[in-house]
């Protein structure tokens, strides 16, 4: 996406890659998931690329960040995007957010945040995930991949969830090489 290389946002924290982008807009084109909410906001780079397509149709996109610079950061790019009336930012940590939520709340969720988080936070996703809602993670293929070394322990965490994800009953999944690896799951119809 030209988006990126316009604003210059990678040149300060990661954020997913133009790929990865593209997966997200396609998944809300297919899906239009009316209540997403995003786990790691970050400067909001994908939660914008997502709400560009979500708006589109009348969805919108909570997301939850706890660094409160990273957060007013969003804040500006979604004003300066035109998209900050659908995008409520949850400032906090999502280890407290996350378990708040309402069962069934979520048409789609796309995680990207601390990658120790990973299985912590497996369980609330699925029960806060709609039936037939779509869960995406990013950064799911760091196992396999050459990293820098100050990622190395995110390794085990996300090969932690990957089991996870793969044996639980509730969701069909599969891990898709685009970008850092995007995990794709379904929450089964009970
Ligand atoms: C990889 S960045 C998100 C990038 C963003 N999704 C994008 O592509 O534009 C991960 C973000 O998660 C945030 N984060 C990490 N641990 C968190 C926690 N426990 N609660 C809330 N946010 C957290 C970090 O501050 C960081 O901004």
């Amino acid at each position: 996406m030209d988006f990126i290389n316009q604003t210059g946002w990678t040149d300060f924290v990661p954020v997913v890659d133009d790929d990865a982008a593209r997966f997200l807009q396609l998944i809300l084109q297919i899906k239009r998931p009316k209540n997403i909410l995003e786990i790691g906001t970050s400067i909001g780079f994908s939660a914008v690329t997502m709400a560009l397509t979500a708006r589109q149709y009348g969805g919108n996109i909570t997301t939850i960040e706890f660094d409160k610079t990273a957060a007013e950061h969003a804040d500006m790019n979604f004003k300066r995007s035109g998209v900050d009336d659908i995008i409520p930012i949850e400032l906090g940590d999502a280890r407290q957010i996350v378990p708040g939520f309402s069962g069934n709340s979520f048409d789609l969720i796309f995680q990207d945040v601390s990658k120790r988080l990973y299985p912590v936070l497996l369980k609330d996703c699925i029960r806060i995930l709609k039936a037939g809602g779509v869960f995406m993670t990013d950064d799911a293929l760091f196992p396999v991949m050459e990293l820098d070394p100050k990622y190395h322990d995110q390794v085990e965490p996300i090969c932690e969830f990957n089991r996870l994800v793969a044996a639980s009953k509730d969701l069909e999944s599969t891990l898709l090489p685009i970008g850092d690896g995007i995990m794709v799951a379904v929450k089964k119809q009970q």
